[in-house]
């Protein structure tokens, strides 16, 4: 029976990892860290059994204490700020919660599992892709042995994190391990990442920005399928290691919009009650979803393509993606459009600031 404290559970992808790690293994206990940000949000958490606790990660002292009272025994770390556009618009943040909340959860675990006699621990560190940087069209796709090089606010912040946990491994011996995965995609991600964004811009007739031409390369990972790589990470990867996690599915943004697009109009077209409940929809007046498409300025220092060599994972973890982007996108689909509830609570919050203030979203 292990004893997880889970950072940044109320986020995307760590509420998707709570609900199903609690599937999994239903005798093991989650305590959640979460401090709710404009992307965290308690209902992501419906109907799971863990422990929630609103609080920061930098605050060392309370980090130690749930370490103690809680007989922690393992932590996955998704605590972040997560958004590319974002940290170009406001990098301090990503630099407080990114760098110095790795640093202070780092050493919390160490004063609590390393002083006086050590007691079994994991510290994993959930990483991006970003990372490596960009990759020209006919570069071999990043491995855990690809440099450094990141290219934005947000990477930089994560490769900074990335290097404090590997030292705090050889410094002080402490038991990590690092995944960098790539895009992921999935219930609950908040419509500020493209897929949600387009999904809910189109169920509104609103436009769907492209930046630049729209042939930028990413890896489309299921979030459920980044979830059993963790796991695997976490009951057979090697301590000290790194492990790279895709979804095996690189495609150009263009080629994901269109997708979308096509998609969308499919289901408004097999379920009519969608255009009474959507009738801005494009696809409720007739038109394509695809004619909200409009290009518009790129990102700053846009990283052009990401690929994930994941050799390490699978032959070391047994990882393999369960999902191909079709299949994945369908069920995300169906789930947005059948969690109307979810997605507008998350449009009543700061969201409305966003879409009010952010020139991507019209
Ligand atoms: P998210 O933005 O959806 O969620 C982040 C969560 O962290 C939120 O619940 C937020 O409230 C919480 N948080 C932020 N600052 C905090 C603090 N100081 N103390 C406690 N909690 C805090 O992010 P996500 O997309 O779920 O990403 C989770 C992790 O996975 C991040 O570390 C990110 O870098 C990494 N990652 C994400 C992707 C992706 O495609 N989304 C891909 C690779 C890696
Ligand atoms: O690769 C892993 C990373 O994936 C994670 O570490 C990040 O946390 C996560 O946000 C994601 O970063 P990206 O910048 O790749 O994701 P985003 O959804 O913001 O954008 C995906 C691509 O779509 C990217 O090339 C930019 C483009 N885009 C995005 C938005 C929001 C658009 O063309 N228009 C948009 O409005």
């Amino acid at each position: 029976m292990s004893h997880l404290l889970v950072t940044g559970g109320a986020g995307f992808i760590g509420a998707n990892f709570v609900h199903y790690w609690e599937t999994q293994h239903p005798g093991d206990t989650i305590t959640v860290l979460d401090v709710l940000t404009y992307a965290g949000n308690r209902a992501n958490l419906a109907g799971a059994r863990a422990a929630f606790i609103q609080g920061d990660i930098r605050d060392t002292a309370l980090v130690e204490g749930l370490l103690g009272d809680r007989n922690i025994d393992t932590i996955v770390h998704f605590a972040a700020e997560s958004h590319v556009d974002r940290s170009i618009h406001g990098p301090a943040a990503f630099i407080d919660t990114n760098v110095l909340g790795t640093l202070s959860l780092l050493t919390a675990a160490r004063s609590v599992w390393l002083s006086g006699e050590a007691k079994p621990h994991r510290f994993h560190h959930v990483s991006t892709d970003e990372v490596y940087g960009s990759l020209g069209p006919d570069d071999p796709a990043f491995s855990e042995t690809t440099a450094y090089a990141p290219n934005s606010p947000y990477s930089a912040s994560k490769a900074a994190s990335d290097h404090l946990v590997r030292a705090w491994h050889h410094t002080y011996g402490l038991a990590v391990t690092t995944s960098n995965c790539s895009n992921n995609y999935g219930p609950f991600q908040f419509p500020e990442k493209l897929i949600p964004l387009f999904l809910i811009n189109a169920l509104h007739g609103r436009p769907l920005p492209i930046y630049g031409d729209g042939m930028q390369i990413r890896d489309w990972l299921h979030v459920e399928d980044h979830c059993r790589g963790i796991e695997a990470v976490l009951h057979k990867g090697r301590v000290g290691e790194t492990y790279c996690i895709g979804g095996g599915a690189e495609l150009p943004n263009i080629t994901v919009i269109d997708t979308l697009c096509a998609a969308v109009d499919a289901a408004f077209a097999a379920d009519r009650t969608l255009a009474t409940r959507f009738p801005e929809a494009a696809a409720a007046q007739g038109r394509p979803t695809a004619s909200l498409k409009i290009t518009v300025t790129d990102r700053p220092g846009h990283d052009r393509r990401y690929a994930i060599d994941e050799t390490r994972a699978r032959d070391e973890l047994g990882y393999a993606p369960a999902r191909d982007f079709t299949t994945g996108f369908a069920a995300t689909l169906a789930w947005y459009l059948g969690n109307e509830s979810w997605w507008r609570g998350v449009l009543d919050g700061s969201y409305r600031d966003w879409v009010a203030t952010n020139y991507n979203v019209r």
